[in-house]
């Protein structure tokens, strides 16, 4: 089929070289000069494992282009939409502004009977509203929101664990004969699809990210009691964790979620609620928010506390920038947040990642970035881990002890081990526990 992909962020990037390595025939679009000419040289803007191997293949076999130009899409079917919906800068709702533009881009280059999916997370009633646009100018439209997961995209696009369609009631079956030709592969497979009307599509994808954003903070919920209890948070989560119904997944206390999705979603479900008149359904998700950010400061408070308050001058190793593991993006992230903080406290922070130390440098030159762990450890009086890299999860203790100046750690993700730790010599503090 012939496709079009508006967006080659996380998500459009991945879905255009996804597609075209299922066959399709695709033309991905984004008014970023310098994005679509990494991309058309086959090399990714952002770090996704997977990704680069996709992208080169896809490139290779002439499937897969990228342009700035969105009349490039006149020759599509079907047209993705999967621009940034990021939090408004004045408000908690959602900035609209680049779907509407995408949209506006597209309409004068859509042929007859084309199907224009958006993919972006949108505040319900968005797809209704864009439905008058795209039908106004002779095609249809249908809301097929995306659950991939950054340091999974990959795999994430070409095997969703659900597909959902949201279509136009007029034209339900023939939209949904379009979907299924797109993601034949996953149909075929025998992935779940559930097919239903726009509001419902818009609002599964929030509904979806708010359970998992409140399972987060329900955890660091009990963090908080078992930190002034003396119980274990970890141990509580293995132990409710077996009860199918609850489950020990997305049960991990720590430091918190972070990232282009949880934060800005529920924010941005919690003010459409309102718009709606039903802020009170939702009204939990705020609490959710605060539970959230509240543990950045925790973390905080216990290195400044380690140093009797007195942290100005402090050589803090803070390993992890990125807002979780397998990826570059730091947006939100409580790992960046935390070392922000603490060196507004006067710290000598000084930062590792993997991947995410170029990103972090260009939103945050204030900071010190070294470009090993070792350069990070060397001389620390307290070690602070925030992202769960497996490099930092597979740490030696012993050996780890003799690169700092003081064997102080704090397991911002509760992934070390504390008997281990401890064993070595460490002064560990995790997060409730
Ligand atoms: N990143 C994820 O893990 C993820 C997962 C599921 C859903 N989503 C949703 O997908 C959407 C995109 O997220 P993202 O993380 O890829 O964002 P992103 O910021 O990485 O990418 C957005 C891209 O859209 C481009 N863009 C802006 N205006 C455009 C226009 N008029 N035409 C074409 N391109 C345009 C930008 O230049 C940018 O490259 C958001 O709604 C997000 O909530 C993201």
């Amino acid at each position: 089929m012939k496709l079009s992909v508006f967006g080659c962020g996380y998500l459009g990037a991945v879905h255009a070289a996804a597609m075209a390595s299922l066959g399709h025939d695709v033309v991905g679009i984004d008014p970023v000069a310098e994005k679509i000419a990494k991309l058309s040289a086959g090399e990714t803007p952002f770090f996704e494992p997977g990704l680069p191997e996709i992208l080169s293949q896809s490139l290779a076999s002439g499937r897969l282009r990228f342009t700035t130009d969105p009349a490039e899409a006149a020759d599509a079917d079907v047209h993705f939409i999967g621009v940034g919906t990021p939090q408004r800068r004045d408000g908690a709702g959602a900035d609209m502004t680049y779907v509407n533009q995408a949209v506006a881009d597209l309409i004068p280059h859509l042929k007859p009977g084309a199907l224009v999916v958006g993919k972006s997370t949108v505040p319900v009633g968005t797809a209704a509203r864009l439905a008058e646009l795209v039908n106004a100018a002779g095609a249809r439209l249908a809301w097929n929101p995306e659950f991939l997961r950054e340091g999974f995209a990959v795999k994430d696009t070409i095997e969703p664990d659900r597909l959902v369609y949201g279509v136009a009631d007029a034209s339900k079956e023939q939209d949904t004969t379009i979907l299924d030709e797109v993601y034949s592969r996953a149909i075929a497979a025998g992935t779940p699809r559930i097919v239903t009307d726009y509001a419902t599509a818009e609002l599964v994808k929030v509904a979806a990210n708010s359970f998992l954003a409140t399972k987060i903070s329900f955890i660091n919920a009990m963090a908080e009691i078992a930190e002034v209890t003396g119980a274990d948070v970890t141990q509580l989560a293995d132990a409710i964790g077996h009860d199918a119904r609850i489950g020990r997944r997305f049960l991990n206390a720590g430091v918190g979620f972070g990232g282009g999705c949880l934060p800005k979603d529920i924010r941005a479900f919690t003010a459409r609620a309102e718009e709606l008149g039903k802020g009170e359904s939702v009204a939990f998700l705020k609490q959710v928010d605060e539970i959230n950010l509240r543990r950045r400061q925790r973390l905080v408070d216990l290195v400044v506390d380690s140093f009797d308050g007195r942290v100005f001058g402090r050589h803090v190793a803070v390993l992890g920038l990125a807002f979780k593991p397998d990826s570059d993006d730091i947006r939100d992230s409580p790992a960046l947040d935390v070392a922000v903080r603490l060196k507004g406290l006067g710290a000598e922070v000084v930062s590792h990642d993997p991947e995410a130390i170029e990103n972090a440098r260009r939103l945050h030159p204030q900071l010190t970035y070294a470009d090993s762990v070792d350069a990070a450890l060397e001389g620390a009086e307290a070690v602070v881990v925030v992202t769960e890299w497996k490099q930092y999860r597979e740490l030696d203790a012993v050996v780890t002890a003799a690169k700092v100046a003081r064997p102080v750690v704090f397991d911002g993700r509760n992934v070390l081990d504390p008997a281990t730790w401890r064993g070595a010599g460490w002064t560990y503090t995790g997060m409730g526990r």
